[in-house]
């Protein structure tokens, strides 16, 4: 059995083309989309991984876009997302992904602001960029209905018995943002990357509020240390960090994998989350738990 919910519909992701995006596109290739587009800064590699997705999607009339966009201009995400609508009809899911690390480590007073200025633009207002124009396409579209099947055992499809679930709506479209353990905490020397990360869990909640009566859900999925070519670059600078987290990691001792947390982002797109909107969802093996995250 899968370990992905079953998806239908065309989902958009950014930051498809490494890590975490990347993984999360291919997920819902395998998890039944009919369409994914690949959207990143880096076309070749944005290209090459929608090229792959096609080889394992589950839908036969499986396709796949590669599109280069810079998150930190508007007139990009507006292309990208025109793009998307142009070709697919209209977005179910949108997964903003796309982001930068922790690039230098100096405390708060030696802080360099053109270094703060790309983090923040990057991971923050990149963010923001991708949920209003994707927020403005989907309050274009018409909602959607699900009705669950009866239960099993319970055959009688005109009974209004309890057992009937009955139907919902699954709204006009859901938008996931990726966080960080640094959406709820901090470590020493992460001044631009913790006020980013707060900040993309403080545009989450203000989206989801705004847009609820509007049916998009908007949610994030905050991960811990998750082994991607991003924290591998910050492990060979920092290679203690490795037996940090055999230390500190309370579940197991170790980094998520990319697929532990593109699961967590399908399930908050799928049909079972149809009533979850405005949600921080942890994937970081319980570092939140303890003050201070992972220590170097
Ligand atoms: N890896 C971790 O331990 C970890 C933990 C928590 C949160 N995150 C977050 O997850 C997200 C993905 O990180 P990752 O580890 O997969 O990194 P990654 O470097 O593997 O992938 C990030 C992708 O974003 C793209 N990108 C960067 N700037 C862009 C821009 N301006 N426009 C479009 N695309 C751009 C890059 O080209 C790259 O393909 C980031 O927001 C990161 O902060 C990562």
């Amino acid at each position: 059995m899968s370990d992905l919910p079953a998806l239908s519909g065309v989902a958009l992701v950014t930051g498809a083309a490494s890590g975490i995006g990347k993984e999360v596109a291919f997920s819902f290739a395998e998890g039944g989309c009919r369409g994914v587009v690949f959207a990143d800064i880096n076309h070749d590699a944005a290209t090459a991984a929608a090229k792959e997705s096609q080889s394992f999607a589950a839908d036969a009339a499986y396709r796949a876009l590669a599109v280069r966009v810079d998150v930190t201009d508007l007139q990009s995400v507006q292309d990208m997302v025109d793009l998307t609508v142009r070709e697919f009809g209209r977005v179910y899911h949108s997964v903003n992904a796309a982001g930068i690390a922790n690039l230098t480590a100096t405390p708060t007073a030696s802080t360099d602001f053109t270094h703060f200025n790309h983090v923040l633009d990057t991971n923050l207002k990149g963010t923001a960029h991708c949920i209003a124009i994707v927020a403005k396409a989907m309050l274009s579209q018409p909602p959607l209905t699900y009705t669950p099947p009866h239960r099993r055992g319970h055959t009688d499809p005109s009974s209004t018995a309890l057992n009937t679930l009955p139907p919902r709506t699954l709204g006009r479209g859901a938008i996931i943002n990726i966080g960080s353990i640094y959406s709820t905490l901090t470590r020493p020397s992460s001044l631009a990357y913790t006020a980013s990360k707060h900040g993309v869990l403080g545009l989450t909640k203000a989206a989801a509020l705004d847009h609820a009566r509007d049916g998009i859900r908007v949610n994030v999925v905050c991960p811990g240390v998750t082994d991607t070519p991003m924290f591998r670059s910050v492990l060979d600078r920092y290679p203690a960090m490795q037996s940090a987290i055999a230390r500190n990691v309370p579940w197991e001792g170790r980094m998520a994998s990319t697929r532990e947390v593109a699961a967590a982002v399908l399930w908050l797109c799928s049909r079972g989350a149809s009533y979850v909107t405005g949600a921080c969802l942890g994937v970081d093996g319980g570092v939140g738990l303890s003050h201070g995250g992972v220590k170097i």
